[in-house]
C-alpha cells in the first residue's frame, strides 16, 4: 500500500488526537515497517489495520467509523491534489464510473505496485449507479467513505447503501438524492 495512504492517515489522526497520541499509538502497534511512514514509499496493509485498530480507542469511533471518515479525508486530499480529474467530469456518477477504467489505471501507470480494488459499475435508474468493488483487502469501509465524499464534493447528497460480498468485497447501492 503506498506511502501516501499512510501519511495521510497520520495526518488526519493529528489532526483528531493530537501528535503525542499518534506517536504512542505508533510506538504500541506492531509494525512491520517499523512505524516511519513516507509518501514515496510501500507498506503492507496490515501495517494500516494495525495503526486503524490502535486509533480506535482514544477517537471513540468503531474500525469501520474511522476507515470510513478516512475516506472521506482522502477523497479531499485527492481533490485538493488532483482537481482536474473532478473538474473534468460532468458529475459524481460519471466520476465514480471512472475510477476502475481511468483513474486507477492512471494511478497504475505511475506506481505499478500500487495495490487498486477493482470495480463493476452499473446504472440502475436516473441518479443511481450501483458499484461492485472488489479487493484483497479489507477497507469496504474506506471505500464507503470515498463514495459518499466524492459526491459530496459535487455538491449533492446521495444515499449509499452497503451489501458485503464476502469474501472479498461489497456491493455499493449510490442514490442521489433532489
Ligand atoms: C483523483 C482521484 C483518485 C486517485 C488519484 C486515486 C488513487 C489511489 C491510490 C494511490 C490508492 C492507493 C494504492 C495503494 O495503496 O497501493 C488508491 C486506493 C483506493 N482507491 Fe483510489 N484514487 C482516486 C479516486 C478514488 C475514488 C473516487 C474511489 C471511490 C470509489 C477510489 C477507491 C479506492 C479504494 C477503495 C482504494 C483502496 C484499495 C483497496 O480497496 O483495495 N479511488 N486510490
Amino acid at each position: 500500500m503506498k506511502g501516501i495512504v499512510f501519511t495521510e492517515l497520520l495526518a488526519m489522526a493529528e489532526q483528531a488526537v493530537g501528535e503525542a497520541v499518534v506517536d504512542a499509538v505508533l510506538d504500541e502497534a506492531e509494525l512491520s515497517s517499523g512505524g516511519v511512514f513516507t509518501a514515496v514509499g510501500s507498506y503492507p496493509c496490515s501495517d494500516l489495520m494495525a495503526i486503524v485498530g490502535g486509533l480506535c480507542p482514544h477517537t471513540g469511533m468503531s474500525v469501520e467509523a474511522l476507515q470510513r471518515a478516512f475516506g472521506g479525508w482522502m477523497l479531499r486530499y485527492f481533490v485538493a491534489h488532483y482537481p482536474g480529474v473532478f473538474a473534468g467530469k460532468p458529475g459524481p456518477l460519471e466520476m465514480l464510473e471512472s475510477v476502475d477504467g481511468e483513474i486507477h489505471v492512471e494511478v497504475r501507470k505511475l506506481y505499478p505496485d500500487a495495490e487498486l480494488p477493482r470495480f463493476r459499475t452499473a446504472r440502475r435508474g436516473a441518479g443511481e449507479l450501483q458499484m461492485i468493488y472488489t479487493s484483497a483487502r479489507p477497507l469496504t469501509a474506506f471505500c464507503h467513505g470515498l463514495i459518499e465524499a466524492c459526491v459530496a464534493h459535487y455538491g449533492m447528497a446521495v444515499e449509499v447503501r452497503c451489501t458485503p460480498r464476502p469474501p472479498d468485497g461489497a456491493v455499493f447501492d449510490i442514490r442521489l438524492e433532489r
